[in-house]
Parts: C-alpha cells; structure tokens; sequence
C-alpha cells in the first residue's frame, strides 16, 4: 500500500534526514502545505513563505485521505485522547522499573506537543495519585513559543487549521495559529489533548513554558553528563529537570525525579550547529497575537 506523509515544511528542511528514513521504508513524503490539497493551496495563497505547522499538515492529511476513494486511511500521532491512552505503556514500564529499583519519583516530568507522549509517562502516575495516595508532583513542559497549556485558552477548537477535525475542548492557541520555527518541531501545536487540558485545569498537574536556548543549553549539558544526544523536544523536559535538581541542590533536599527521553538528536544536527554558532535566539509567542488567532475559535452554544 503506498504511503503519503504531509511533512511540516520547516520541519522538512530542519530535518532533511528524517524524511529520507521515512523514504527509504517506501513512503513519499511533502513538505506541507503543498498544492496537492485544497487546503495547501488555500494556505499558500495567504502566505507562500509559511513555515506551515503540524495543524496545516493535518489539515491536508484528512483532505488527502477523504478525497482518496478510501485509497488512503488517516492515522493522528498525538492529541486524541486514545492514543494517549495507548502511550501509557511507558508510565506503566517506568512504574514496574523504579519499583525493581526500590524507588518512587517525587517528580515526572515530560514535554507536551499534541500531549501524547506526556500523558504516556505521566497518567500511570496521575492514577497513583488519586487512587494510591500517592503525591507525586506531574511537570507539563512546553516551549514558550508555543504555550498552549501556560498561555491559550480552554476552550472547543479544531485539531486542525481549515476545521476538518472533529471540535473538542483543549487549552488552544486557536486552530489558525502558525507558531514560530522553532528547532522543537514535535511541540509546534495550537492545541493539548483533551485529558491533559483537563487534568491541568482541575489543578492535577503542573505546567511551565521554556526558552529554547535555555533547552539547548540543557540539552548539552545532558549530552555531556550521559553521553546521549537529546531531541530538541525532550531538551525541554531535561530542562526542566535540571532546574528542579539545582532547586533541590539549593534547598538540601534530595528527590527521586523521573522524565521521559522520548528521542534522540541525530536528526537534529543543523539545530545543534545553530545553537553553537550562536544562531538561535529565544522568542515568546506575543499575547496579541494569540489574541488575535483566539477570534477563529468556534462558537459553541453554551
Ligand atoms: C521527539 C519528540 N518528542 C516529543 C514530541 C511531542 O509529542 P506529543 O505530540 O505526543 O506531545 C514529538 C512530536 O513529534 C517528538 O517528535
């Protein structure tokens, strides 16, 4: 079966490596938007220099498999609450090795795009908190750039940019919002999953927003220490992690703190050269222009 792959166009050209891996497996792979779809089209005509975004890539992935006369089926990575369910077989791993290693984290921590891969280390320890009695503090980290959790609303918005998606309620920076082309790519997204929003807005786990050269100068830092190369989406949660341990170091505690490396750097070259050629800058995403992108949200009857 032939396999289509809407890549993010910044994405693409940040990471030309990992679209070649997709290739070499039998997929071809657009860097999105494209003309192909209606939707591409209708982007580019606003803007033919957009970066794009994973809510752009969506949109022309559902246009591509609904127009296809069922050639092509649509597969979503992230955000839809079944497949966080579905990634809390790393919650549950980790869980069974700290319990072989006689220990339970006082902290977890994670970094949240869509929220899949958060809610895979972090719900399994959400449910010890509520049922095991247990009070483990949960660590929502995401790039200040693109705060969803820290800074959007919660509100109904599509999943998507054109609104193809069904709506659901999640903390958004509205559908239309093209964040800026950060290195993080995985974590350029309006929206968080519904659980997590919920979960956030209840008060049961935490969020915090970080620069990107801050997350850089994390990443190397683990780099060196483990002599593993992070994505630049983890980099946020090592970030945060270390700035919990040096809390810890200043305060004279100790705490067992649990994060999740969801991926390594070796597509990430030409973001690690930026950083190190002082290329990089840091950029929070302006309130007026979330303001703006909040005017697109869909008006749901009370
Ligand atoms: C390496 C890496 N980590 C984390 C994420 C974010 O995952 P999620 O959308 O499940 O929050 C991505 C998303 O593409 C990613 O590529």
């Amino acid at each position: 079966m032939e396999c289509r792959v809407y890549m993010v166009k910044v994405s693409y050209h940040q990471k030309p490596a990992r679209a070649m891996l997709i290739r070499s497996f039998g997929a071809e792979v657009y860097p999105s938007p494209t003309d192909q779809t209606q939707a591409g089209r209708a982007i580019l005509a606003q803007d033919a220099d957009t970066p794009g975004s994973l809510g752009i890539a969506i949109s022309e992935a559902v246009e591509a498999a609904v127009t296809s006369g069922g050639q092509y089926k649509y597969a979503l990575g992230s955000v839809l609450n079944h497949v966080l369910l579905h990634q809390t077989v790393i919650g549950q791993e980790a869980l069974q090795q700290l319990e072989m290693a006689g220990e339970y984290p006082d902290i977890v921590i994670g970094c949240t795009g869509g929220g899949s891969n958060f809610a895979g280390i972090a719900l399994p320890f959400v449910r010890a908190n509520l049922r095991a009695g247990k009070a483990t503090r949960i660590i929502a980290v995401e790039p200040a750039s693109s705060p969803s959790l820290t800074q959007g609303r919660y509100a109904y918005d599509f999943g998507d940019t054109v609104g193809m998606t069904p709506i659901m309620k999640m903390h958004t920076l509205g559908h239309t919002f093209v964040p800026p082309a950060i290195h993080a790519g995985g974590l350029r997204y309006h929206g968080m999953a519904p659980i997590i929003s919920e979960l956030y807005n209840q008060g049961l786990i935490e969020a915090r927003a970080v620069h990107q050269l801050g997350t850089f100068g994390a990443a190397l830092q683990f780099a060196r220490a483990e002599g593993i190369i992070p994505a630049p989406e983890p980099s946020h949660a090592i970030r945060a992690v270390i700035d919990e341990a040096l809390h810890c170091k200043a305060t004279g505690e100790a705490k067992v703190i649990l994060f999740n490396l969801c991926g390594h750097g070796h597509f990430d070259m030409s973001a690690y050269q930026a950083y190190l050629e002082g290329q990089l800058e840091d950029f929070a995403y302006p309130q007026a222009m979330i303001d703006a992108a909040m005017l697109s949200l869909p008006e749901v009857p009370a």
